[in-house]
């Protein structure tokens, strides 16, 4: 392991005990460093005379949002109550580093608490997440944000309580990164932020090393959970009222290939249909390249898996695509989508695709156009291309200049519109399952949700429907949005 830093002649708990330990153990020595905490908080609270608060901001994608959620369990068995706003006892920030103004964001809100933190000595503030696997992050931070208490990064989240008790033990930034992990520890406490629907992570990393990618770098090599843990985790999520989930990989094509036992996501989602009370499956994300005709069939025949599938185009020039190591070329990749469209004529295609990478020629910016009207995409993630230092990418010399990316981006971004809103207002007039997801926070008269192909629905209903799946006809649609009415089954 690279950089397990102590800082300020600190003993190192670092990975020795975990390194020779089994992750039962490992969990119980998290949930004693738990403890620990607790006390240290309620010493806190009696001291201040009032309850101690914590926020957690989440930048990034599902994943980071899942890890969230897992941070929020910790800390709520620490005896932490939750603050509305930064201007909290505590502050975690879980950052994103995939393009360059995720990562600006993070600087940019870190000076802000650092005026906050001037008045407020007490303050904690912790970083973590993808920005804290790179080595240039950690330099800056510990040259010049020295008021950060505790900095940990992708593969020892579950470490988390563990940093913050020593935090609370010792003066000075406690600084705990890993290179990589090949270890998963269950069962640790998680909060959910729906009560109803719930991300599971199904494996962890990413192989693939697009050129352009940082992902790999910041979250490590693929591991896939065990499918038993999996099911178990959603069997209690269904015990505990969710009825959707969501589950999540950056590759979830490849999931089980390096279990002991392998495993195919077309068997596990099948597993997963199994389980009741779950009502809707969804799953992110496809990469492409090793989508199974397999997975087809189980995604036609199944009842609850969502017709709903994000599959990432990234580029609609074979020319671009290999030298973004994609391993699929534009033929390939619409073929995929008629055998798609073939299997499952309804269902909703959406995308990600990256304007400007270095070399990108407005020929091969006119692929990506084709691709976009051939396919009809319900939506598209548009984003202009980001250096990231270490990829293969960011060496390249012909880097594309702003000016035109952004030009070929709001052309991109037309596009896409307008294939969307044709999609969408097919749907008019139809009457379609809806996930009642809260109240409208404009209109308290009505309730919001979402359609299975993501789509959002208001109509008019109350906090009672929260939760429930019901069945909505849409009566206008509004681009990318309806509005509907509950109708009696
Ligand atoms: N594993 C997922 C993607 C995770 S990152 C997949 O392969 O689809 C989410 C999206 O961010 C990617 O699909 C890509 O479109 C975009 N992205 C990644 N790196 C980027 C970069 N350097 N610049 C701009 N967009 C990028
Ligand atoms: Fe990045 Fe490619 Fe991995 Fe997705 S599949 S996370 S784009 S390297
Ligand atoms: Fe960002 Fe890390 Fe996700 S870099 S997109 S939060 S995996």
């Amino acid at each position: 392991m690279d950089f397990n830093q102590t800082e300020d002649g600190k003993t190192d708990f670092g990975q020795s005990g975990f390194a020779k330990g089994h992750p039962q153990e490992e969990l119980e020595r998290q949930y004693y460093f738990i403890e620990t905490c607790r006390q240290y908080v309620e010493a806190e609270r009696k001291r201040l005379g009032r309850p101690l608060t914590a926020k957690v901001v989440t930048f990034g994608c599902q994943m980071n949002a899942r890890d969230s959620e897992k941070l929020s369990g910790i800390l709520a068995a620490i005896g932490y109550e939750k603050a509305d706003s930064e201007e909290a006892d505590f502050v975690i920030y879980n950052t994103c580093t995939v393009r360059e103004n995720a990562n600006n964001k993070v600087w940019g809100r870190l000076g802000y608490l650092n005026t906050y933190k001037k008045h407020h000595p007490h303050m904690k503030i912790a970083l973590c997440g993808c920005m804290m696997q790179e080595p240039e992050v950690i330099a800056k931070l510990k040259k010049s944000y020295r008021f950060v208490d505790l900095v940990f990064g992708t593969h020892n989240i579950y470490k988390f309580a563990e940093l913050l008790c020593r935090s609370f033990e010792e003066k000075g930034m406690a600084i705990d990164i890993w290179e990589d992990t090949d270890k998963i520890v269950e069962d640790l406490p998680v909060e959910r932020k729906y009560p109803f629907k719930s991300g599971v992570n199904i494996m962890f990393g990413c192989n693939n090393f697009c050129s352009y990618c940082i992902v790999p770098y910041v979250r490590g090599r693929e591991r896939s959970r065990k499918p038993e843990d999996i099911i178990k985790e959603i069997k209690k999520l269904a015990s505990d009222g969710v009825v959707e989930v969501m589950l999540l990989g950056q590759n979830v094509n490849s999931y089980g290939k390096n279990l002991e036992n392998p495993i195919t996501f077309a068997e596990l989602l099948q597993e997963v249909e199994q389980i009741e009370g779950i009502a809707r499956i969804r799953f992110m994300t496809s990469h492409p390249k090793d989508l199974s005709d397999d997975l087809i069939a189980v995604m036609a025949a199944s009842k609850k898996i969502c017709s709903h599938l994000h599959l990432p185009l990234q580029s609609g020039s074979s020319r671009i695509l290999k030298e973004m190591n994609r391993r699929y070329g534009k033929e390939q990749y619409l073929n995929l989508v008629q055998k798609i469209r073939t299997a499952i004529p309804e269902i909703a295609l959406t995308t990600d695709i990256i304007v400007g990478y270095p070399g990108e020629t407005e020929e091969d910016f006119q692929e990506t156009l084709d691709v976009v009207k051939q396919v009809g995409y319900d939506s598209a993630f548009t984003f202009l291309y980001s250096k990231r230092t270490g990829t293969p990418a960011a060496a390249k010399e012909d880097q594309v200049p702003e000016g035109i990316a952004k030009e070929r981006f709001n052309r991109l971004l037309e596009e896409v519109q307008r294939q969307a809103a044709k999609r969408a207002n097919a749907w008019t007039g139809r009457v379609v399952p809806v996930l009642i997801e809260e109240v409208n926070e404009q209109d308290g008269s009505l309730v919001t949700g979402r359609m299975e192909n993501n789509f959002t629905v208001h109509l008019p209903g109350g906090e009672d429907m929260v939760g429930k799946i019901v069945d909505v006809a849409l009566k206008e649609c509004k681009g990318f949005y309806f509005y509907g009415e509950a109708v009696s089954t």
